[in-house]
């Protein structure tokens, strides 16, 4: 039997890298799929790419009005909501430490990853109890859980994550899991972007016990925590990181 059969799973930001593996992933398994993405016509080739009737709803994540739109959209359509994957976010070069980093850019990461997060398990959560009960699924970071210097606003930003995914798992417990995942360098299409000709690279690969992660490795995570197997696990910050933060 499919892994996520019966279940309907919202995930933001899903038009490319970790989303767009998690939602072909979720629909592979069974499950009806709304993609939340920006991008209208990155989320609708996801939608396509997908199958099993997945839908593309375009939703900015830090407009309150969207987000609750997109979920209600999801309902509608499908009836229910069990998983919600807050999955948008990311960082960028102009990231610095708090010293040196461009004020927009801390607004712009707390605004994007831990405000669209809040967002989600704002209107997500408690349509989550109205279908029965399901799986949160948040987006943190190696970041959250290590010492890495000189990107102090995703930092900030992932480090929150990891707070609210502990404090929601013991508010909604046992109806809603709440958990996060925290990869570290991951290779879709924008990290591949950032680091081409780096020589940063080579370096970047050997700090990686297992060698580099690719979107697959985190969606196989995400489907692990939406589906009923990980159903004793909540409030976890799950490390999928090729053994960055242990050595
Ligand atoms: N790739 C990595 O190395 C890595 C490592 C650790 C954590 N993460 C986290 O994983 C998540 C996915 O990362 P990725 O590398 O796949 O990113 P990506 O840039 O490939 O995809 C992000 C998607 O989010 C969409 N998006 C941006 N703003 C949005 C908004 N306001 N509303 C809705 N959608 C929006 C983009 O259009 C894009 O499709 C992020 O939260 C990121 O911080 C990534």
């Amino acid at each position: 039997m499919p892994r996520l059969a019966g279940k309907i799973a919202l995930i933001t930001g899903a038009g490319t890298g970790i989303g767009r593996a998690a939602a072909i992933l979720f629909a592979r398994e069974g499950a009806r799929v709304a993609i939340a993405e920006i991008n209208s016509a990155s989320g609708e080739e996801t939608a396509h790419l997908a199958g099993n009737g997945a839908i593309a709803i375009p939703t900015d994540v830090t407009d309150p009005d969207s987000f609750e739109r997109a979920i209600r959209a999801t309902i509608d359509k499908f009836g229910a909501l069990h998983v919600l994957h807050n999955n948008a976010g990311g960082s960028t070069a102009a990231d610095d430490t708090a010293v040196e980093a461009p004020l927009d850019e801390f607004w712009r990461a707390i605004k994007l990853d831990l405000y669209g997060t809040f967002l989600g398990c704002r209107f997500g959560i408690p349509a989550i109890i109205k279908s029965g009960g399901g799986s949160v699924i948040n987006m943190s970071s190696n970041v959250a859980l290590m010492g890495v210097a000189g990107r102090d606003c995703y930092t900030a930003a992932k480090g929150g994550i990891a707070a609210i995914t502990r404090s929601l798992a013991v508010a909604y417990a046992p109806q809603v899991r709440v958990n996060a995942i925290a990869p570290s360098a991951t290779m879709t299409d924008r990290v591949k972007a950032l680091v081409a000709g780096n020589a940063n690279l080579q370096k970047l690969a050997d700090s990686h016990l297992l060698g580099l992660i690719e979107p697959g490795d985190i969606a196989n995570c995400a489907l692990y925590l939406a589906s009923d197997e990980s159903r004793m696990v909540t409030g976890q910050v799950l490390p999928v990181d090729s053994g960055v933060t242990i050595s």
